[in-house]
């Protein structure tokens, strides 16, 4: 990419990704034809799809944003796909398919390197429903005679752990209720899709959630709300390149933590039904950020919003406080001219008037997204490799930013890059 031009224009977010994948899940614990709308045609949601189908359910995908499932024909509760190791939201499966079937034999999860991420809390919400969770050679196996509901109370406040045990907690008996729960826009997404199939869950949004068992899910039609982190992202994006972006089909409640800091950091923020401008400012003031649950500072946009503060006047002060690994970005950034001093999960960054373009590495989704975003900011040519991460949760990124003036290519191997080299100079 070469850098250094404001993105200006409209761009369209997609359907959120962490939502669709609990939803996918979702999906199979009924017997009846689920449609879902509104999914992003990205590859973390083909994974999940394609173990779906590989255990018996009928995946039709009517089109790129659309699919019917019905997990009528599933005959197996053992997830082997090899992809299925690489992503996160594999663990889902086990709830859907425990709340379902009373058993489930999954991969442990993988998904971004960016902390230790233990699934503790998944399998303490588990047994306390009554099944009995080991894990074996790699594998999470989960067994029940019946599930039982239950009250638990979560020791962190985990996305993945609530979403989990809210599957499964839908089909056991009686009812359920889960405290210091995660209230993420997804976890309402999901638990409106659930209740759309018959579940019935209340106070998804808040700290506690209540659930009355019911004997049976049916099918539903169900559109997926927009992805509060693209959202943000493209937000940011107008920030660090000095631009002027409409970011449309958006909730606008979603994005008030990220509005604020934008406000905080001089930009302008003009806020419609189902969208927001963002117009960019000659130079971003420095601010600190500390990343927190939702409805504090996402840490999905801690790398876009660092980018942004390595390009402000002042020195800033960011804290990532949900995961130990998430600063490696900042080495990337540090070679294209940033002032970075990392201290624990703490980073104390000096903005610099300009970034330079060099070859860098996305080590992450959101870790890439941002480090494009840097480059489209930076003098010069910047080339990001291992963008196979950013295609996991950004749908037709670059197209994006092409339709928003970004000058940057896909380039599938050297001799693509050097030609867009060539002809950017
Ligand atoms: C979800 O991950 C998202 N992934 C992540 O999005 C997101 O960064 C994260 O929530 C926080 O918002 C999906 O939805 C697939 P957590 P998850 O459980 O569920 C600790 C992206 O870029 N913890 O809320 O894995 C954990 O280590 C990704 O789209 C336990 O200790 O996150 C972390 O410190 C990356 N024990 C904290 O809780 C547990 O059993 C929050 O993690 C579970 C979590």
């Amino acid at each position: 990419m070469k850098g250094g031009k404001p993105l200006v224009g409209e761009v369209t977010v997609s359907g959120a990704k962490n939502a669709a994948l609990g939803i996918l899940a979702a999906s199979v614990m009924t017997d009846e034809d689920v449609r879902i709308e509104n999914l992003p045609d990205v590859r973390d949601i083909n994974v999940m799809l394609d173990a779906i189908a590989e255990i018996g359910a009928r995946v039709s995908r009517l089109d790129a944003h659309t699919v019917v499932i019905n997990g009528g024909p599933i005959d197996e509760c053992c997830v082997e796909s090899e992809n299925m190791k690489r992503i996160r939201a594999s663990y889902y499966l086990i709830g859907a398919l425990l709340g379902r079937f009373c058993t489930a034999n999954v991969p442990m999860p993988g998904g971004c390197d960016i902390g230790s991420r233990p699934i503790d809390q998944h399998l303490k919400g588990f047994r306390a429903l009554g099944a009995d969770c080991r894990i074996v050679n790699g594998k999470v196996l989960a067994d029940a005679e019946r599930l039982r509901g239950s009250h638990i109370f979560l020791d962190i406040v985990s996305v993945g752990a609530t979403i989990n045990i809210m599957l499964a907690a839908c089909l056991a008996e009686g009812r359920t209720i889960i405290e210091n729960v995660a209230k993420e826009p997804h976890i309402v997404d999901v638990a409106n899709f659930l209740n759309s199939m018959g579940a019935e869950i209340k106070g998804a949004g808040t700290d506690v959630i209540r659930i009355n068992g019911v004997k049976r899910l049916h099918g539903t039609v169900y559109s997926i709300i927009p992805d509060q982190i693209e959202a943000g992202t493209f937000m940011f994006a107008a920030a660090i390149t000095k631009g002027d972006i409409l970011v449309k089909n958006l909730i606008p409640k979603h994005m008030e933590a990220i509005s604020a800091k934008l406000i905080e950091m001089g930009c302008e923020i003009l806020e419609f039904d189902d969208a927001i401008r963002v117009v960019g400012t000659e130079r971003l003031r420095a601010a600190n950020i500390k990343t927190l649950p939702y409805p504090g500072f996402p840490t999905d946009m801690q790398p876009q919003a660092g980018t942004a503060l390595s390009l402000a006047k002042g020195t800033s002060i960011l804290t990532e406080s949900i995961f130990e690994s998430r600063f490696r970005y900042l080495d990337e950034l540090t070679k294209m001219g940033a002032e970075v001093r990392v201290e624990g999960n703490t980073a104390i960054i000096t903005g610099v008037e300009h970034l330079s373009g060099a070859s860098i590495q996305a080590c992450d989704l959101r870790a890439g997204a941002a480090l494009v975003l840097a480059g489209l900011s930076a003098d010069g040519i910047t080339t990001v490799s291992d963008i196979r991460y950013i295609q996991r949760g950004y749908e037709h990124f670059e197209q994006k930013l092409q339709s928003i003036g970004a000058s940057i290519e896909l380039a599938e191997d050297d001799r693509a890059s050097m030609k867009f080299l060539l002809s950017a100079v």
